[in-house]
């Protein structure tokens, strides 16, 4: 099985709020970032967990390690289950999100390679398989790697074993699900969910290519 994560990039409280509601039975965990967080406050993690999904903070880390500390225990303290930080930063900082998870009993995802085709410019030349293997070595429960690269997701499955893989880039960004699926641990999937007519019809869709 392949778990769905909603990316609720919804800058609305209520809508979000809806949208997590009537996704929920099909989807497995939920993944908030900066457009829900700044616009409606940490404290949507209070609202969202009704549900009793697990919610991941997607803040893309990417401090000096005693802020990367600051931020992960404000985010814990709010609600959240997880987190994702960057690697590129080095190993002194991704190791202090992870340390900091793990003593809330949460987790840590180190973004490993980006979806975006400008990610291309600089995640090359081995840089996303050195951060897959710093993820590895600091203790990270998992990586977030490229749904639009499948072939990426291969090349850093290799390095990561069975630690899980999170993608990013399914449908919006032209992935194709069924080319992932297989590959990862969970798919992380937003447009394509939200900006249905019908978000939990497509939702549910999707889980059914997951399970
Ligand atoms: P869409 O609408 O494209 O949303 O389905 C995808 C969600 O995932 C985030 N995203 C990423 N997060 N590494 C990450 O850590 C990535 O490479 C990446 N690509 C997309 C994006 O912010 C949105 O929430």
């Amino acid at each position: 099985m392949t778990e769905l994560i909603l990316a609720l990039d919804v800058p609305d409280r209520k809508e979000a709020l809806n949208i997590a509601e009537s996704c929920a039975p099909f989807i497995d965990a939920i993944k908030v970032g900066y457009p829900l967080v700044l616009s409606s406050g940490l404290s949507i993690a209070e609202d969202l967990a009704s549900p009793g999904l697990p919610l991941i903070a997607d803040f893309k880390v990417a401090d000096i390690p005693n802020t990367n500390r600051l931020i992960c225990e404000v985010v814990f303290s709010a609600g959240f289950d997880a987190v994702i930080a960057h690697g590129f930063v080095g190993a002194d900082a991704a190791r202090a999100c992870i340390e900091v998870a793990h003593s809330h009993s949460g987790k840590a995802y180190i973004v490993a390679e980006m979806s975006h085709p400008g990610a291309t410019e600089f995640f090359h030349d081995g840089v996303a398989e050195r951060i897959a293997a710093l993820a590895v070595r600091c203790g990270a429960d998992g990586i977030i790697a490229p749904a639009t690269r499948p072939e990426r997701v291969a090349r850093l499955r290799e390095i990561v074993g069975d630690k899980a893989i999170y993608s990013p880039g399914i449908g919006a960004q032209g992935g194709d699900l069924d080319a992932v699926a297989r590959l990862v641990d969970g798919v992380i999937v937003g447009r394509s969910i939200y900006a249905a007519d019908d978000p939990a019809a497509a939702a549910e869709r999707l889980s059914r290519i997951c399970r």
